[in-house]
């Protein structure tokens, strides 16, 4: 399964970094590949002024149209998600997230905004046309304490909420590699089969 992980921080170090971490190092059974983008440091003008043509900025978007899962992880900002994610996602075409499982991860200051991934980023995940959106998960700033030693660590329940989530995300998997394996039957049946002969052919139309 390709993954891709989209930060929305503009910080760093970060939670919302931190917690994507924590999620895609639970998903290590099922990635064949993944692939982290950061709006933050993609070219601030090409970013800002949708640049279409920039490079950096095609391929971005192309890594997540060549994905299966997609994992956005922001840090609440002014009851919301974050600008620097938002400009990231209006590059994306209009359907860019369809046939895609979506895990959403926020991390806020306090719980007062844990409903800012229904009402403000789950509207625009379905606007891209993502239908599959996994249940999110909300993690404040005192679920994420710092470490001495630098980085952070997660609370128990938050844990537990992303092994949950990420039990969903393996499901889909399985039966994303049951469907490939299908579709590689079928075209391989085809192929194997006898072409028609021409003098049975009485009339085409
Ligand atoms: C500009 C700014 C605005 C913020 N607004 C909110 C907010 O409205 N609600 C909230 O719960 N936390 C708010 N916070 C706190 C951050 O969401 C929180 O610290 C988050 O974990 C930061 O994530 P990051 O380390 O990945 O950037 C705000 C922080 C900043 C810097």
């Amino acid at each position: 399964m390709n993954i891709v992980g989209i930060l929305g921080s503009p910080s760093t170090p970060s939670r919302s970094a931190y917690l994507l971490e924590l999620a895609l190092s639970r998903l290590d059974a099922i990635t064949s590949s993944y692939r982290s983008i950061r709006p933050r440091d993609l070219p601030a003008q090409a970013l800002t002024q949708a640049d279409f043509g920039d490079a950096r900025l095609q391929d971005a978007v192309r890594a997540v149209g060549e994905s299966q899962l997609v994992i956005v992880a922001t840090p609440i900002y002014k009851a919301s998600y974050s600008g620097v994610l938002k400009a990231f996602l209006d590059l994306l075409p209009q359907d860019g997230l369809r046939d895609k499982t979506v895990l959403p991860l926020a991390t806020g200051g306090s719980p007062a905004h844990l409903l800012a991934l229904d009402y403000a980023l789950k509207p625009v995940l379905s606007a891209l046309g993502a239908r599959d959106i996994l249940d999110g998960i909300y993690a404040t700033d005192q679920q994420l304490p710092s470490r001495p030693e630098g980085g952070y660590s997660a609370a128990a329940d938050i844990v537990e909420r992303l092994d949950r989530s990420v039990q969903r995300v393996a499901a889909r998997a399985r039966e994303l590699r049951e469907r490939e394996a299908e579709l590689a039957r079928a075209a391989s049946a085809r192929a194997n089969s006898e072409p028609w002969p021409a003098e049975r052919v009485r009339w085409s139309v």
